[in-house]
């Protein structure tokens, strides 16, 4: 059996990305034989300013979501981040092994900061490091993600090689990135070369798992798409990002074949297919908004289900921890 970590922030609202590149997968996992450990990384949500009163309701928010995509916290572990202390402890550690030339090359960090590099804070620039711990904390082999994250993980093996090498050590396995490779980077609705994200201003480029049908339909409606009408085949896309990422979007969502679906539109515009997108799309999405809406009414169950997770996530973290901080010479801790 392996491990599955993986961790989603607790910022805005889930998208469509967020769903087909990571959530989707996430509950798959949970039908096979690995453990699945999923965490709201309130820590890393921190690394820009949120208000305490707005990131706890976003954290409920994301809880409600994840449970709502078919996460059962009887199955998988469930918690935020914040309630298991060894990722921060094993975050430092992990301060004390990364290089600054490593993180300086992080793209996901260049992209955030732009040119206000001295204003942001110095969590953000160790970001890559307390997600590092994040997986190690568990000896987790095994991570699902969209492909925005492969840079983050190939960092967390070069620090997990980096300490074992550095204290004659074989502690931290190899761990391997999950990709779904069909929507591994689903993009925005306005801008076909840029990502999908909750931070795009644009309410417009994105589906939030809880728009309701109306909005689903206007957003698909009102997608950027070019004049030329629908080819019989892919390669024809090639050139034409929104047409692919939409087609690849409808494919997700009805289970269809992107051949299958373009051989029913070709030759025509894009109103009759964005018809029918948005109708699979309705279809798939709305019911999980509508169920986030009531896990949502009930906070105490929320908080009985997180800090459950937290329980059961420190009974494999912490004692990991302690033995990396033993290897590192630390003291032994009570706790
Ligand atoms: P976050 O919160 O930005 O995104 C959560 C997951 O959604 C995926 N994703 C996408 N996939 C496809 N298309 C998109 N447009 C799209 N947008 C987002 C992300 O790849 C991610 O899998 N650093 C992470 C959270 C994290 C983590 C971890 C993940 C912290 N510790 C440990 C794995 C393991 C992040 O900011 O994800």
């Amino acid at each position: 059996m392996a491990r599955i970590f993986s961790g989603i922030q607790p910022t805005g609202i889930a998208t469509l990305g967020n769903y087909l590149g990571a959530l989707r997968n996430w509950v798959a996992l949970q039908d096979g034989a690995d453990e699945c450990i999923y965490c709201l990384v309130d820590l890393h949500a921190i690394t820009t300013f949120q208000e305490p009163a707005s990131l706890r309701e976003q954290t409920y928010g994301m809880a409600a979501l994840v449970l709502a995509c078919g996460i059962d916290p009887e199955r998988s572990i469930l918690f935020h981040q914040s309630a298991v202390s060894a990722h921060a402890r094993l975050g430092w550690i992990f301060n004390c092994v990364a290089r600054m030339g490593w993180l300086k090359r992080m793209t996901q960090f260049k992209d955030k900061a732009g040119k206000n590099q001295e204003e942001v804070s110095t969590g953000l620039f160790m970001y890559p490091n307390l997600m590092a711990a994040d997986i190690h904390a568990y000896h987790a082999t095994k991570v699902p993600v969209g492909d925005d994250q492969l840079q983050h993980i190939e960092l967390a093996n070069d620090i997990g090689e980096k300490f074992n090498h550095d204290f004659g050590v074989e502690f931290f396995p190899r761990i391997e990135p999950l990709i779904v490779k069909e929507t591994a980077r689903v993009m925005s609705l306005r801008d076909g070369t840029k990502k999908m994200s909750k931070s795009d201003p644009s309410d417009q480029s994105r589906i939030n798992m809880t728009d309701d049908a109306d909005t689903i339909s206007q957003k698909i409606r009102k997608a950027k798409t070019d004049t030329e009408a629908l080819p019989d085949n892919l390669a024809a896309l090639a050139q034409r990002p929104e047409a692919r990422n939409l087609l690849g979007i409808f494919a997700a969502v009805s289970g269809e074949s992107q051949e299958a679906i373009l051989a029913r539109f070709a030759g025509g515009g894009f109103g009759p297919f964005k018809n029918a997108l948005a109708e699979a799309l309705v279809a798939h999405v709305a019911p999980i908004g509508a169920r986030a809406k009531e896990y949502l009414a009930d906070k105490a169950e929320l908080d009985r289900i997180l800090q459950k997770g937290a329980a059961k996530a420190a009974a494999i973290a912490q004692p990991i921890t302690a033995e990396a901080e033993r290897i590192v010479g630390f003291l032994p801790s009570a706790g």
